[in-house]
């Protein structure tokens, strides 16, 4: 066709004039990205809702996947990769990377373009100023606090690294890349002749379907391929290996609104031309079965190896917990309720496969490289040496990409055509079809003799597992465990049940189900606290589980226990904060606290993880770290404990990160253990390359080791010892030297009642919320937080309060705002997250009980910092106004609902 002159449109991009031939109402992002290359502008919902695409227009913020390319003619247009200069950060930037205001840095690169809009009209902005400009952009890692700080904080210089690795706040090493623009995530790159997929979905909960003409359908419109389930090898995949239970492309029946059915695949002009009417599909809609429906019993059964639709029962029994709630001086029940929450990270899944040979590799944003080689080689019916798994950059996982999405359609399509293939999911169909937090339905008791010390907890939970298993077997046997909280209680009894029903598939979301039993657990103490008119910290206090006390479980905990401390450094602001209390008129004030405890790593399950590091001729040192970094930070701290045992400063690494044919298996970045259990295979590692090192050398234990230009120096007590490393033989990864470390934490199975060592460590935590509530209105705005977590060691104090402040913001929504519902919230602008004005002061204490297992000590951080943040919300909420809110979120009608039931008026 021949083009019209008008489709050539130039304006100026950072700095220099560029034309494109591209119709004027092509979105500017996808000419940025796609025509020009500039992929640091990211698309997280193509919506104007997230503000990941922002690019400065003459100067001003816009969302440029709104912006027609018509608009930017003979304009200005700067972005991400408009900010520096000669390859050199910008000022804007280096605050960002010294205050490690990036985290999986999706989000990033809107970020910078709003505050340099805020930066050029106000040179020195106030905190509002700052929040108000950068108000658009979400970011569903930070909590936000680390991007103000840095905002206002352009210009300072950078604190010299004091050449320490452990405790140091070290800049993330991959945070260069991620502000200004270089970071490769999923939908950034892909073979130039790659064709795309597209998935068909379900628009039903549960139908049959028929699919009829296929083939003049893709004759039709020009498509490479129809796929249906019967390209897929072994159609079922699932995380636990005897529960394959869901299909990668539905047969005759689905079972979840979202689900898929066909994949298209094509030349993204082909894909486009479909239009969803004319898609070969008759549809027999069926009755779903709700979550009610499956407590209740007797409904259809999803799957028939399961005619009860449980798919899996929990169980810990300690004691005698029905007689000890009957004895006891004083009890007190709670029912909680919580809805389904949308992990929301800002980048959807994305990615490409290519066949190479007879082996196919997926670059493709992931949590768990090793589970997805050997998941798509289960359903591919291939070896697992014929998978190459090399993730990208990941936009935030959450727990959500720890099951596999779109892989298994790109790598089949690939397989069958033999060119590479890649997708991107939209923001609805990610939301729609990916994984979500359990649901939950919750009966709980506590009882306490008559000085206040617990004697009983009896818990029943039921959690919506959705169409497919998925991590709900985790949830079930993880959430018993924890079901009494971090406190000492001598009588146990917790049932939990997954439940399948015909909702999207619950999964893993940071906790498995212990933020939901928190609710219910802290709700139980704040009310046994004020039955026994003690003070609600000083009541946990009392009742903390200490070392040397037993779980649950019976497991005595030997060390590292650190929640009496958290809760003593909270103790002044817990003062402070009920000083300021206001129990009348419409703006009422209170606080709560709240507690939590974690096993760090799999339940009673082997987790092991294996890090190798080598030395080059060169005298760099490579981490070969199979640990997915979700923006977590994993890729820092593993080399600032490999640098430490080494003795070798940080600066000297360079690492690959996830590679499956490049590292050893780290096994996956989920229940907060990849700094405690990985951690702890990379000290082991760079011990052994130590020591390796030393023996060559000839040089003693407490030698100091100095790398230079292809040389290593190890001086001891007899003077220098020097080797040239040029005259080692190099191993196949090109290294003259390496260590190699394991480790898998030691636990036990769990007996038939429940009884072991599920965990061989635990994270600690108490948190403190003060709230505002307009008992006109309803609304409920978090006022102050403050956090005081056991972390046993904060490797990198920066990373750690950026995960707690993160896991924050993310408690926050659970508790106020956050409520995925099927075909009505599935985008960013019907499903709330925190934004910048949501999230509140927060204050982060440190406290370091030292685990004897952990890489100097360290313990896990992502998914504590979530737990005890809503029910401390719950808690405020019930000072400010003496009513208990126990269905979350508590939005503005369920909390003047219930304050109208409380008789509570402004
Ligand atoms: S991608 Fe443009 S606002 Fe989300
Ligand atoms: S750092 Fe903001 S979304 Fe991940």
């Amino acid at each position: 066709m021949l083009k019209r002159r008008d489709d050539v449109i130039g304006f100026r991009l950072n700095g220099r004039e560029v034309s494109v031939d591209c119709p004027p109402i092509t979105r500017l992002a996808d000419v940025l990205r796609d025509e020009l290359g500039l992929t640091g502008t990211k698309v997280g919902c193509n919506a104007g809702d997230c503000g990941a695409c922002t690019v400065l227009l003459d100067g001003a913020q816009v969302c440029a996947c709104l912006v027609p390319l018509g608009q930017a003619k003979d304009r200005a247009v700067v972005t991400v990769e408009g900010l520096g200069r000669n390859g050199k950060l910008s000022a804007l930037q280096k605050a960002f990377h010294r205050h490690g205001a990036a985290q999986c840095g999706i989000c990033t690169p809107g970020m910078l373009m709003a505050a340099s809009d805020l930066l050029s009209r106000i040179p020195k902005p106030s905190k509002e100023e700052a929040e108000d400009a950068l108000g658009g952009v979400l970011c569903r890692c930070t909590g936000y606090a680390k991007i103000i700080d840095a905002v206002l904080d352009v210009g300072s210089d950078d604190k010299p690294n004091d050449g320490k690795a452990v405790g140091a706040r070290l800049k993330r090493v991959d945070g260069a890349a991620k502000l200004n623009g270089a970071e490769v995530f999923g939908a950034d790159q892909a073979p130039a002749d790659s064709l795309w997929l597209k998935a068909i979905r379900s628009p039903h909960a549960r139908a049959c379907f028929e699919l009829t003409g296929l083939k003049d359908f893709q004759e039709r419109h020009g498509l490479a391929l129809v796929m249906t389930h019967e390209h897929v090898p072994h159609n079922g995949f699932g995380i636990y290996p005897t529960i394959k239970d869901q299909p990668v492309l539905a047969k005759n029946e689905v079972r979840y609104r979202g689900e898929a059915i066909l994949a298209l695949v094509g030349s993204k002009a082909a894909l486009d031309s479909v239009a969803e009417h004319a898609l070969p599909i008759r549809w027999r809609t069926l009755d779903r079965v709700s979550f009610s429906d499956a407590q209740g019993g007797g409904a259809h059964a999803l799957h028939a190896d399961h005619p009860d639709n449980v798919l899996v029962s929990g169980k810990v029994m300690k004691g005698d917990a029905e007689m000890a709630i009957a004895e006891g001086a004083h009890n007190a029940e709670v029912d909680v309720e919580t809805a389904f929450v949308e992990h929301a990270y800002i980048e959807p899944e994305a990615g490409y496969a290519r066949r190479v040979g007879d082996r196919i590799e997926i670059v493709a944003c992931t949590q768990t490289p090793v589970m997805d080689r050997d998941e798509i080689a289960s359903i591919m019916g291939i070896a697992r040496e014929q998978v190459r798994i090399i993730p990208t950059a990941t936009g935030g996982g959450f727990g959500g990409k720890l099951d596999l999405s779109l892989q298994p359609l790109i790598a089949v399509a690939a397989w069958i055509l033999n060119k590479p293939v890649r997708c991107t999911y939209t923001r609805t169909e990610s939301m729609a079809s990916t994984t979500k937090r359990h649901p939950s339905r919750i009966k709980a008791r506590m009882a306490t003799d008559a000085k206040g010390k617990l004697t009983a907890c009896d818990f029943f939970g039921d959690f919506n597992t959705g169409a497919y298993a998925s991590w709900g077997p985790t949830v079930a046997n993880r959430v018993p465990v924890h079901a009494t909280g971090p406190y000492a209680v001598p009588n146990v009894r917790a049932l939990t049940r997954a439940l399948y029903t015909n909702d999207p598939p619950s999964g893993a979301f940071r906790g498995f189900g212990v933020p939901q039993a928190a609710i219910a657990h802290e709700a139980l103490m704040d009310m046994l606290a004020d039955q026994l008119a003690m003070d609600r910290l000083e009541f946990r206090h009392l009742n903390a589980i200490r070392a040397g006390d037993a779980t649950a479980t019976g497991q005595v905990l030997e060390a590292s226990a650190g929640l009496a401390l958290c809760l003593e450094a909270l103790r002044p602001h817990w003062k402070a904060a009920m000083a300021r209390r206001v129990a009348q008129g419409m703006f009422r004030q209170g606080v709560g606290v709240a507690c939590m405890w974690y096993g760090i790593g799999n339940t009673s399950l082997s987790n092991p993880s294996a890090m190798r590091i080598g030395l080059k001729p060169s005298g760099r040192v490579m981490l070969y770290n199979g640990a997915a970094d979700i923006g977590q930070g994993s890729n820092t701290v593993m080399i600032q404990i490999a640098a430490e045992a080494l003795g070798i400063a940080p600066d000297h690494f360079d690492y690959v990160m996830g590679d499956t044919d490049l590292t050893p298996d780290a096994g996956k970045t989920s229940a907060s253990r990849q700094t405690f259990v990985s951690g702890r295979a990379a000290q082991a590692a760079a011990r052994a390359l130590r020591s390796e090192i030393l023996k060559r050398c000839n040089a003693g234990e407490d030698a100091t080791i100095t790398l230079g230009a292809g040389k290593l120096c190890a001086a001891d007590k007899g003077g220098d010892h020097v080797i040239d490393l040029s005259r080692f033989e190099e191993d196949e990864r090109g290294d003259v030297i390496s260590g190699f470390g394991t480790f898998d934490p030691p636990t036990t199975m769990l007996d038939d009642n429940g009884q072991g060592v599920p965990y061989s460590t635990y994270g600690f935590a108490a948190q403190l919320a003060e709230v505002s509530v307009d008992v006109k209105l309803g609304l409920v705005k978090v006022l102050r937080m403050v956090a005081a977590h056991d972390v046993g060691k904060a490797i990198n104090p920066t990373l750690v309060e950026g995960q707690i402040h993160g896991g924050i913001a993310q408690g926050l929504g659970m508790a106020l705002m956050e409520e995925y519902v099927p075909g009505r919230t599935e985008n960013l602008h019907d499903y709330l997250i925190p934004t910048f004005g949501d999230v509140p002061e927060i204050e982060t204490i440190l406290i370091e009980d030292a685990e004897p297992l952990g890489p100097f000590g360290a313990k896990g951080i992502g998914e504590p910092a979530l737990i005890p943040t809503a029910p401390a919300i719950l808690s405020a909420i019930e000072c400010a106004t003496g009513v208990r809110i126990t269905r979350v979120p508590a939005t503005p009608d369920r909390v003047l609902a219930a304050l109208k039931a409380g008789g509570v008026t402004p």
